[in-house]
């Protein structure tokens, strides 16, 4: 009972920002992204009557007992679906470097999702898959498909209609997603303590709520009709509007660094010069800049000038989650 899944991080265009039930990981609203070629992680589970009880290991090292506490719980779903009582041996290869500011949270319960429905034999359709990697982490539902993915929140309070769909194939349309390193250092707040006090505290909370699913709207009609102008127009202004939602928090939560500002004003500039870029940002200091192919080469040159730019690493449309023999 044993089988290894890959999957790829994403990163949101139109962002997940708030749950509706906290432990069934239902959003708020509705989000779209594109899962990314670079950034992987690699997750064998085998199911073995000889353990005693779970174990994972990360990178080759024991996990901390937070990880494998979240690892453990998550295998319990799986046994449930499958009416099974035996422990599991987790073996997971991130290859999302932290240092590119991206969390493996996606990847990781995608891989860990796969991986452990195929070891108990469980046959599962990607919607099923889907709503079960979100039960790790909300964004890992989106991993599950490779291109341009929407997630629906769903009305249903089981959850059963909250998953993740293909809305364009990876091969569709190319576009570079330049990732910019500007702070290394783990942040002080995930983005699931966030999101969960920005949705109890911020008065600006109800203005998300208003706008999000017309922002999701809009940057669907771009993916459909390869709009990027019109794409990165509503990414940018997304993902600053689910920051100001976070600095009316209580205590306010302020992700940025005066490097984030830097790229921001940047990416502004490039724009007035003819350059089409965008910027994106998730909870966190570190910036994902969107452009065409064609201007790919220049806008990375023109952000490795910039003093506090430590690394830029770009990405493409990628696949979703593979099974590996
Ligand atoms: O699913 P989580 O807990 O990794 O939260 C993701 C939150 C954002 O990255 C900020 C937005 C998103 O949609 O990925």
């Amino acid at each position: 009972m044993q089988a290894t899944a890959k999957a790829n991080t994403n990163i949101a265009l139109i962002k997940y920002w708030g749950k509706r039930d906290d432990t069934l990981f239902l959003p708020m609203n509705s989000s779209l992204s594109i899962t990314l070629d670079g950034f992987y992680t690699i997750t064998t589970v085998e199911f073995c009557k000889e353990l005693a009880k779970d174990a994972f290991f990360l990178n080759n090292r024991p996990a901390s007992e937070r990880e494998f506490n979240k690892v453990s719980q998550f295998l319990n779903h799986i046994r449930n679906l499958a009416g099974i009582h035996l422990p599991a041996v987790v073996t997971s290869e991130n290859k999302v470097p932290t240092a590119a500011g991206f969390a493996s949270s996606a990847s990781g319960f995608a891989a860990l999702a796969a991986a452990a429905a195929k070891a108990a034999n469980l046959e599962l359709s990607k919607k099923e898959l889907s709503i079960l990697a979100r039960q790790g982490s909300g964004s890992a539902c989106r991993s599950i498909y490779g291109g341009y993915v929407e997630w629906q929140k769903g009305i249903e309070s089981d959850g059963s209609d909250s998953f993740a769909n293909q809305l364009l194939p990876e091969e569709d349309w190319n576009i570079s997603i330049l990732s910019v390193l500007v702070a290394s250092e783990e942040k002080k707040v995930s983005s699931r303590e966030g999101m969960k006090r920005t949705v109890d505290t911020s008065p600006f909370y109800d203005g998300w709520l208003h706008t999000v699913q017309k922002d999701f709207e809009t940057a669907k009609e771009a993916i459909k009709s390869k709009d990027f102008e019109k794409l990165g127009k509503v990414v940018e202004a997304n993902s600053l509007k689910m920051h100001a939602t976070m600095l009316g928090a209580e205590p306010p939560i302020l992700y940025w660094q005066s490097g984030t500002m830097e790229i921001m004003h940047h990416i502004q500039k490039l724009r007035l010069s003819g350059i089409l870029a965008y910027f994106t940002i998730d909870a966190g200091a570190n910036v994902k800049v969107l452009c065409l192919p064609s201007d790919e080469q220049s806008v990375y040159e023109s952000l490795l000038t910039l003093p506090a730019v430590q690394s830029v690493i770009t990405c493409h449309p990628g696949s979703g989650v593979t099974y590996l023999s």
